[in-house]
């Protein structure tokens, strides 16, 4: 069984009172849910959060991390600080930090390889532009994605993986993949996932959807045999909106 993960990928938005406050009233609401649930507060909040959920079963996780081990990498932050901290898992690849960031595929399977190496459990993301689907190559993107970034690791490596398709056109736009679209996609990541690797490795890996994952639309794609949850942006900032994306699982 593979496990059932819904993400909240908060941004760069709360401050540490707001941080706090959203933690509460999200462990006051928490359904019993088969589902890990995992939360991303920005870097600055993250020890705040793991105060805030001792004793809960919410996870935290960082937004991003830097490759190298230590040093001259002025702003960044490296696997060994986040874990000194207690934070375990990592959301690498972000669309937002693939635009604004420059982030390219060779860049991202450096922090990969580092997060991997390190035991972190590595949310990947990636996804195809609207031009890419309008001009049907969204596979070949998402392929080539994938190759580049994570096929160089050891299949071990790979347990320690979770993957999130985004497709950039559903990003905070509103707009999402439909629940046959968001499935043929994640069977054909799997596949390809299976054609490099072994087809145990494909089915152990969790792959979530993102891209305006909301309350009204969570169960129908969740509902999709190759999709193993979410990772939600806009609608993790509001606790009964998450909690209902929760309950979808
Ligand atoms: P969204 O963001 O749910 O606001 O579309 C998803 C994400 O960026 O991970």
């Amino acid at each position: 069984m593979r496990t059932k993960i819904v993400a909240g990928n908060w941004k760069m938005n709360k401050n540490l009172e707001e941080t706090e406050a959203l933690l509460s009233e999200l462990s006051a609401m928490l359904p019993d849910s088969t589902a890990e649930v995992i939360v991303a507060p920005t870097f600055v909040n993250l020890q705040a959060a793991l105060a805030a959920l001792q004793g809960s079963t919410i996870k935290v996780s960082a937004q991003n991390m830097h490759f190298a081990e230590s040093g001259a990498y002025t702003g960044e932050i490296s696997a060994d600080m986040l874990l000194n901290l207690g934070v375990d898992i990592v959301i690498l690849g972000h669309s937002e930090r693939r635009a604004y960031f420059g982030e390219d595929d060779a860049f991202l399977a450096k922090k990969v390889k580092t997060a991997v190496e390190k035991g972190m459990k590595t949310i990947f993301c990636f996804g195809e532009e609207l031009e890419d689907r309008k001009s049907d190559n969204h596979f070949a993107v998402v392929e080539s994605q994938l190759k580049n970034a994570l096929f160089d690791l050891d299949a071990s490596a790979w347990q320690h993986i979770v993957l999130a398709y985004e497709p950039v056109w559903a990003i905070g736009t509103g707009e999402t993949a439909s629940p046959e679209q968001a499935q043929e996609m994640h069977a054909f990541i799997r596949k390809t996932i299976s054609d490099a690797y072994t087809s145990s490795v494909a089915d152990g890996v969790s792959i979530l959807y993102g891209g305006s994952v909301k309350p009204g639309n969570a169960a129908e794609i969740f509902s999709k045999p190759d999709v193993d949850g979410g990772l939600i942006g806009g609608a993790s900032l509001v606790a009964a909106d998450f909690v209902e994306i929760i309950k979808a699982i």
